[in-house]
Protein backbone atom coordinates (compact mmCIF):
# COMPACT_ATOMS: atom_id res chain seq x y z
CA UNK A 1 0.00 0.00 0.00
CA UNK A 2 1.29 3.61 -0.70
CA UNK A 3 0.84 6.20 1.45
CA UNK A 4 -2.02 8.61 -0.40
CA UNK A 5 -0.64 11.95 -1.74
CA UNK A 6 2.95 10.18 -2.24
CA UNK A 7 2.19 8.16 -4.85
CA UNK A 8 5.63 6.00 -4.15
CA UNK A 9 6.00 2.91 -3.78
CA UNK A 10 9.69 1.90 -1.49
CA UNK A 11 11.42 0.14 -4.82
CA UNK A 12 13.77 -2.82 -4.01
CA UNK A 13 16.88 -0.77 -3.53
CA UNK A 14 15.23 2.39 -1.12
CA UNK A 15 15.31 1.66 2.24
CA UNK A 16 12.37 1.95 4.44
CA UNK A 17 13.19 4.78 6.51
CA UNK A 18 15.98 6.96 5.64
CA UNK A 19 17.38 9.54 7.82
CA UNK A 20 19.57 12.03 6.00
CA UNK A 21 21.55 14.60 7.31
CA UNK A 22 19.14 15.55 10.04
CA UNK A 23 19.52 18.33 12.49
CA UNK A 24 17.18 19.46 15.41
CA UNK A 25 17.54 21.88 17.77
CA UNK A 26 15.50 22.63 20.84
CA UNK A 27 15.09 26.06 21.88
CA UNK A 28 14.26 26.13 25.98
CA UNK A 29 14.55 28.99 27.92
CA UNK A 30 16.40 31.18 25.84
CA UNK A 31 18.86 28.59 25.17
CA UNK A 32 19.33 26.44 22.20
CA UNK A 33 20.66 22.83 22.39
CA UNK A 34 22.03 20.91 19.14
CA UNK A 35 20.24 17.38 19.60
CA UNK A 36 21.16 15.89 16.16
CA UNK A 37 24.01 17.07 14.12
CA UNK A 38 23.44 15.15 10.82
CA UNK A 39 22.20 12.35 11.85
CA UNK A 40 22.04 9.56 9.20
CA UNK A 41 20.40 6.35 9.41
CA UNK A 42 19.03 3.75 6.89
CA UNK A 43 16.71 0.83 7.46
CA UNK A 44 15.71 -2.05 4.84
CA UNK A 45 12.42 -3.18 5.28
CA UNK A 46 12.27 -6.54 7.54
CA UNK A 47 15.27 -5.04 9.26
CA UNK A 48 16.61 -4.98 12.79
CA UNK A 49 18.82 -1.92 13.56
CA UNK A 50 20.14 -0.89 17.36
CA UNK A 51 20.75 2.80 18.02
CA UNK A 52 23.18 2.69 20.68
CA UNK A 53 24.79 5.67 22.52
CA UNK A 54 25.40 7.26 26.00
CA UNK A 55 22.72 9.81 27.70
CA UNK A 56 21.93 12.98 25.60
CA UNK A 57 23.70 11.48 22.33
CA UNK A 58 20.43 12.53 20.66
CA UNK A 59 18.84 8.68 20.24
CA UNK A 60 15.29 9.83 21.44
CA UNK A 61 15.54 13.09 18.78
CA UNK A 62 16.37 10.41 16.00
CA UNK A 63 13.31 8.17 17.44
CA UNK A 64 11.09 10.78 17.55
CA UNK A 65 11.72 12.61 14.78
CA UNK A 66 10.82 9.53 12.33
CA UNK A 67 7.31 9.89 13.23
CA UNK A 68 7.78 13.67 13.24
CA UNK A 69 6.18 13.84 16.72
CA UNK A 70 8.81 15.95 18.00
CA UNK A 71 7.91 18.28 20.92
CA UNK A 72 7.32 21.67 20.31
CA UNK A 73 10.66 23.25 21.31
CA UNK A 74 12.28 21.36 18.81
CA UNK A 75 12.96 22.66 15.12
CA UNK A 76 14.16 20.79 12.29
CA UNK A 77 17.22 22.57 11.11
CA UNK A 78 17.61 20.67 8.08
CA UNK A 79 18.10 17.24 6.71
CA UNK A 80 15.29 14.99 5.69
CA UNK A 81 13.38 11.75 7.10
CA UNK A 82 12.13 9.61 4.47
CA UNK A 83 9.49 6.50 5.40
CA UNK A 84 9.22 3.77 2.31
CA UNK A 85 10.23 7.26 0.46
CA UNK A 86 7.26 9.62 1.82
CA UNK A 87 9.39 12.71 3.10
CA UNK A 88 7.81 12.73 6.69
CA UNK A 89 8.84 16.36 7.33
CA UNK A 90 6.50 17.55 3.95
CA UNK A 91 3.51 15.21 4.31
CA UNK A 92 0.24 17.22 4.92
CA UNK A 93 -1.55 16.20 8.08
CA UNK A 94 -3.94 14.14 7.28
CA UNK A 95 -0.96 12.08 4.76
CA UNK A 96 1.06 11.93 7.96
CA UNK A 97 -1.58 10.71 10.63
CA UNK A 98 -2.44 7.96 7.56
CA UNK A 99 1.61 7.41 7.17
CA UNK A 100 1.88 6.81 11.15
CA UNK A 101 -0.94 4.29 11.22
CA UNK A 102 -0.45 2.07 8.34
CA UNK A 103 3.40 2.37 8.68
CA UNK A 104 4.64 2.95 12.09
CA UNK A 105 4.42 1.46 15.91
CA UNK A 106 6.49 3.93 18.36
CA UNK A 107 7.02 2.94 21.71
CA UNK A 108 8.19 5.89 23.35
CA UNK A 109 10.98 6.06 26.84
CA UNK A 110 8.01 6.92 28.99
CA UNK A 111 5.14 4.25 28.19
CA UNK A 112 2.89 6.32 30.44
CA UNK A 113 2.98 9.23 29.03
CA UNK A 114 2.67 7.93 25.65
CA UNK A 115 -0.91 6.28 26.49
CA UNK A 116 -4.12 8.59 26.42
CA UNK A 117 -5.24 9.24 30.47
CA UNK A 118 -8.61 9.53 29.77
CA UNK A 119 -9.32 6.21 28.09
CA UNK A 120 -8.74 2.38 29.40
CA UNK A 121 -7.00 0.20 28.16
CA UNK A 122 -9.11 -2.05 25.84
CA UNK A 123 -10.73 1.47 24.28
CA UNK A 124 -7.17 2.98 23.37
CA UNK A 125 -6.38 -1.13 21.69
CA UNK A 126 -9.32 -0.94 19.94
CA UNK A 127 -8.62 2.46 18.19
CA UNK A 128 -5.33 0.72 16.71
CA UNK A 129 -6.94 -2.70 16.02
CA UNK A 130 -11.04 -1.46 14.94
CA UNK A 131 -14.07 -1.63 16.88
CA UNK A 132 -14.46 -5.31 15.82
CA UNK A 133 -12.17 -6.06 18.01
CA UNK A 134 -13.53 -8.00 20.76
CA UNK A 135 -12.22 -8.79 24.55
CA UNK A 136 -10.79 -12.08 23.50
CA UNK A 137 -8.79 -10.06 20.60
CA UNK A 138 -8.00 -7.64 23.14
CA UNK A 139 -6.73 -10.16 26.16
CA UNK A 140 -4.98 -12.07 23.11
CA UNK A 141 -2.63 -8.92 22.32
CA UNK A 142 -2.09 -7.65 26.03
CA UNK A 143 -0.89 -11.49 26.78
CA UNK A 144 1.60 -11.44 24.12
CA UNK A 145 3.34 -9.19 25.86
CA UNK A 146 3.20 -11.59 29.25
CA UNK A 147 0.76 -9.60 30.90
CA UNK A 148 -0.39 -11.69 33.55
CA UNK A 149 -4.19 -10.59 33.64
CA UNK A 150 -5.47 -9.32 30.77
CA UNK A 151 -9.13 -8.85 31.14
CA UNK A 152 -8.33 -6.47 33.89
CA UNK A 153 -5.54 -4.59 31.81
CA UNK A 154 -8.31 -3.60 29.78
CA UNK A 155 -10.77 -2.46 32.24
CA UNK A 156 -7.75 -0.58 33.30
CA UNK A 157 -6.72 3.25 33.04
CA UNK A 158 -3.25 4.26 32.44
CA UNK A 159 -2.48 5.55 35.68
CA UNK A 160 -3.04 2.66 37.40
CA UNK A 161 -0.46 0.31 35.80
CA UNK A 162 2.57 -0.37 36.81
CA UNK A 163 5.78 1.22 34.86
CA UNK A 164 6.43 -2.38 33.55
CA UNK A 165 2.61 -2.58 32.70
CA UNK A 166 2.64 0.17 30.90
CA UNK A 167 5.57 -0.44 28.75
CA UNK A 168 4.02 -3.46 28.16
CA UNK A 169 0.79 -2.01 26.86
CA UNK A 170 2.99 0.48 24.57
CA UNK A 171 4.56 -2.56 22.89
CA UNK A 172 1.18 -4.04 22.48
CA UNK A 173 -0.40 -1.28 21.31
CA UNK A 174 2.67 -0.45 18.83
CA UNK A 175 3.00 -3.82 17.74
CA UNK A 176 -0.93 -4.48 17.68
CA UNK A 177 -1.77 -3.03 13.48
CA UNK A 178 1.74 -5.00 12.56
CA UNK A 179 3.43 -2.05 11.42
CA UNK A 180 5.84 -1.54 9.02
CA UNK A 181 8.57 -0.16 11.07
CA UNK A 182 8.64 -0.22 14.48
CA UNK A 183 10.62 2.41 16.83
CA UNK A 184 11.26 1.54 20.20
CA UNK A 185 13.43 3.79 22.65
CA UNK A 186 14.25 1.92 25.47
CA UNK A 187 11.50 -0.35 25.60
CA UNK A 188 12.62 -2.32 27.86
CA UNK A 189 13.96 -0.48 30.73
CA UNK A 190 11.46 -0.62 33.33
CA UNK A 191 10.90 -4.24 33.11
CA UNK A 192 12.82 -6.92 35.43
CA UNK A 193 15.24 -8.99 33.90
CA UNK A 194 13.57 -11.83 32.95
CA UNK A 195 10.03 -10.39 31.25
CA UNK A 196 12.73 -8.08 29.96
CA UNK A 197 13.63 -11.20 27.53
CA UNK A 198 10.05 -12.53 27.28
CA UNK A 199 9.54 -10.03 26.37
CA UNK A 200 11.73 -8.74 23.84
CA UNK A 201 11.54 -12.18 23.04
CA UNK A 202 8.11 -11.59 21.71
CA UNK A 203 8.78 -8.53 20.34
CA UNK A 204 11.19 -9.72 17.65
CA UNK A 205 9.14 -12.92 16.45
CA UNK A 206 5.98 -10.96 15.84
CA UNK A 207 8.51 -8.55 14.08
CA UNK A 208 9.85 -11.28 12.37
CA UNK A 209 6.61 -12.86 11.27
CA UNK A 210 5.20 -9.63 10.40
CA UNK A 211 8.06 -8.67 8.29
CA UNK A 212 7.84 -5.34 10.46
CA UNK A 213 11.64 -3.70 10.72
CA UNK A 214 13.03 -2.50 14.26
CA UNK A 215 14.64 0.27 15.12
CA UNK A 216 15.82 -0.02 19.02
CA UNK A 217 17.09 2.98 20.97
CA UNK A 218 18.99 1.34 23.58
CA UNK A 219 22.49 2.28 26.38
CA UNK A 220 22.91 -1.50 25.64
CA UNK A 221 25.18 -1.78 23.35
CA UNK A 222 25.85 -5.99 23.93
CA UNK A 223 21.87 -6.25 24.29
CA UNK A 224 21.22 -4.73 21.13
CA UNK A 225 23.72 -6.24 19.24
CA UNK A 226 22.58 -9.57 20.57
CA UNK A 227 19.05 -9.33 19.01
CA UNK A 228 19.69 -6.83 15.85
CA UNK A 229 21.50 -7.13 12.48
CA UNK A 230 22.95 -4.05 13.03
CA UNK A 231 23.96 -1.39 15.55
CA UNK A 232 24.52 2.22 14.98
CA UNK A 233 25.96 3.91 17.43
CA UNK A 234 25.41 7.83 18.18
CA UNK A 235 27.22 10.16 19.67
CA UNK A 236 27.16 13.68 20.05
CA UNK A 237 23.76 14.11 17.90
CA UNK A 238 25.46 11.77 14.78
CA UNK A 239 25.90 8.26 14.30
CA UNK A 240 29.39 7.58 14.16
CA UNK A 241 29.69 3.83 13.47
CA UNK A 242 27.32 1.69 11.75
CA UNK A 243 27.06 -1.91 10.91
CA UNK A 244 27.17 -5.71 11.37
CA UNK A 245 25.94 -6.25 15.14
CA UNK A 246 28.96 -8.60 15.29
CA UNK A 247 31.07 -6.91 13.89
CA UNK A 248 30.57 -3.67 15.59
CA UNK A 249 30.86 -5.54 19.35
CA UNK A 250 33.32 -7.15 19.15
CA UNK A 251 35.51 -5.29 16.17
CA UNK A 252 34.52 -1.44 16.62
CA UNK A 253 36.14 0.65 14.37
CA UNK A 254 35.18 4.14 15.86
CA UNK A 255 37.23 4.87 19.12
CA UNK A 256 34.07 5.34 21.02
CA UNK A 257 32.37 2.17 19.63
CA UNK A 258 35.45 0.48 21.31
CA UNK A 259 34.85 2.62 24.98
CA UNK A 260 31.25 1.47 24.80
CA UNK A 261 32.04 -2.22 24.10
CA UNK A 262 34.37 -2.34 27.12
CA UNK A 263 31.80 -0.91 29.35
CA UNK A 264 30.35 -4.00 29.35
CA UNK A 265 26.43 -3.50 30.85
CA UNK A 266 27.57 -6.73 32.97
CA UNK A 267 29.69 -4.76 35.26
CA UNK A 268 27.63 -1.63 35.09
CA UNK A 269 23.96 -3.66 36.42
CA UNK A 270 21.32 -3.50 34.22
CA UNK A 271 20.02 0.02 33.85
CA UNK A 272 22.83 2.06 34.68
CA UNK A 273 23.99 5.14 32.64
CA UNK A 274 27.13 4.04 30.64
CA UNK A 275 30.20 5.99 31.81
CA UNK A 276 32.35 4.25 28.95
CA UNK A 277 34.86 7.41 28.75
CA UNK A 278 35.94 9.88 30.98
CA UNK A 279 34.32 13.00 30.63
CA UNK A 280 31.09 14.01 29.77
CA UNK A 281 29.40 13.73 26.51
CA UNK A 282 28.93 17.70 24.70
CA UNK A 283 25.90 19.50 25.05
CA UNK A 284 26.15 21.25 21.71
CA UNK A 285 24.67 24.86 20.56
CA UNK A 286 25.55 24.64 17.43
CA UNK A 287 27.13 22.65 14.61
CA UNK A 288 30.38 21.02 15.85
CA UNK A 289 33.28 22.20 14.51
CA UNK A 290 35.31 18.99 14.17
CA UNK A 291 34.77 15.44 15.72
CA UNK A 292 32.40 16.02 19.01
CA UNK A 293 34.18 13.58 20.43
CA UNK A 294 37.55 14.46 20.60
CA UNK A 295 37.93 16.12 23.63
CA UNK A 296 37.20 12.60 25.48
CA UNK A 297 39.29 10.42 22.79
CA UNK A 298 42.17 9.23 23.70
CA UNK A 299 43.91 9.11 19.84
CA UNK A 300 42.73 12.68 18.70
CA UNK A 301 44.89 14.72 16.56
CA UNK A 302 44.63 18.79 16.25
CA UNK A 303 42.35 17.92 12.89
CA UNK A 304 39.87 16.15 14.63
CA UNK A 305 39.22 19.79 16.28
CA UNK A 306 38.42 21.86 13.82
CA UNK A 307 37.36 19.34 11.15
CA UNK A 308 34.33 17.60 10.75
CA UNK A 309 34.05 13.69 10.23
CA UNK A 310 32.43 12.35 7.11
CA UNK A 311 31.08 8.73 6.85
CA UNK A 312 34.09 6.86 5.73
CA UNK A 313 33.23 2.66 4.62
CA UNK A 314 35.45 0.73 6.45
CA UNK A 315 35.36 -3.31 7.07
CA UNK A 316 31.34 -2.65 6.03
CA UNK A 317 30.63 -0.15 7.99
CA UNK A 318 29.86 3.40 8.00
CA UNK A 319 32.63 4.88 10.66
CA UNK A 320 33.29 8.94 11.33
CA UNK A 321 36.61 9.29 12.65
CA UNK A 322 39.47 10.70 10.95
CA UNK A 323 41.65 8.26 11.79
CA UNK A 324 39.76 5.06 11.42
CA UNK A 325 42.12 2.54 9.61
CA UNK A 326 45.54 4.59 11.31
CA UNK A 327 45.25 3.09 14.14
CA UNK A 328 44.06 -0.35 16.06
CA UNK A 329 41.47 0.51 17.46
CA UNK A 330 40.37 -2.80 17.71
CA UNK A 331 43.48 -4.08 20.37
CA UNK A 332 41.57 -3.13 23.76
CA UNK A 333 44.99 -2.27 25.17
CA UNK A 334 45.21 0.55 22.76
CA UNK A 335 42.18 2.19 24.13
CA UNK A 336 43.03 4.05 27.37
CA UNK A 337 39.88 4.19 29.80
N1 LIG B 1 12.49 18.68 25.25
C1 LIG B 1 13.77 19.07 25.25
N2 LIG B 1 14.10 20.35 25.48
C2 LIG B 1 15.39 20.77 25.46
N3 LIG B 1 16.44 19.96 25.23
C3 LIG B 1 16.17 18.65 25.01
C4 LIG B 1 14.83 18.14 25.00
N4 LIG B 1 14.88 16.81 24.74
C5 LIG B 1 16.20 16.52 24.58
N5 LIG B 1 16.97 17.62 24.74
C6 LIG B 1 18.44 17.68 24.61
O1 LIG B 1 18.78 17.15 23.34
C7 LIG B 1 19.93 16.32 23.43
C8 LIG B 1 19.57 14.92 22.93
O2 LIG B 1 18.62 14.36 23.82
P1 LIG B 1 17.90 12.96 23.58
O3 LIG B 1 16.82 12.87 24.60
O4 LIG B 1 17.53 12.82 22.16
O5 LIG B 1 19.09 11.95 23.91
P2 LIG B 1 19.01 10.39 24.30
O6 LIG B 1 20.18 9.76 23.61
O7 LIG B 1 17.67 9.86 24.02
O8 LIG B 1 19.28 10.41 25.86
P3 LIG B 1 18.75 9.35 26.98
O9 LIG B 1 19.64 8.17 26.86
O10 LIG B 1 18.96 10.10 28.26
O11 LIG B 1 17.33 9.04 26.70
C9 LIG B 1 20.39 16.39 24.88
O12 LIG B 1 21.38 17.39 24.99
C10 LIG B 1 19.13 16.78 25.62
O13 LIG B 1 19.44 17.49 26.78
MG1 LIG C 1 16.26 8.96 25.15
Amino acid sequence: MSVAGTGKEPSPQEPLLDVRGLVVDYAANGRRVRALDEASLSVPAGGTVGVVGESGSGKSTLGAAVGRLLPPSAERVGGTVRVAGAPVFELAPATLRRMRRERLGMVFQDPVASLDPTKRIGAQLRLVLGRRADKRVLASHLERVRLRDPREVARAYPHQLSGGMAQRVAIAMAMAAGPELLVADEPTAALDAQVREEVLDVVFSLAADAGTAIVWLSHDLAAVARRCARVAVMYGGRVVEDGPAGQVLTRPAHPYTAALARSAPARAGHGARLEPVPGRPPTLTGPSPGCAFAPRCAFAVERCDRERPEPVRVDGRDVLCHRVGELPFTEPEEVTA
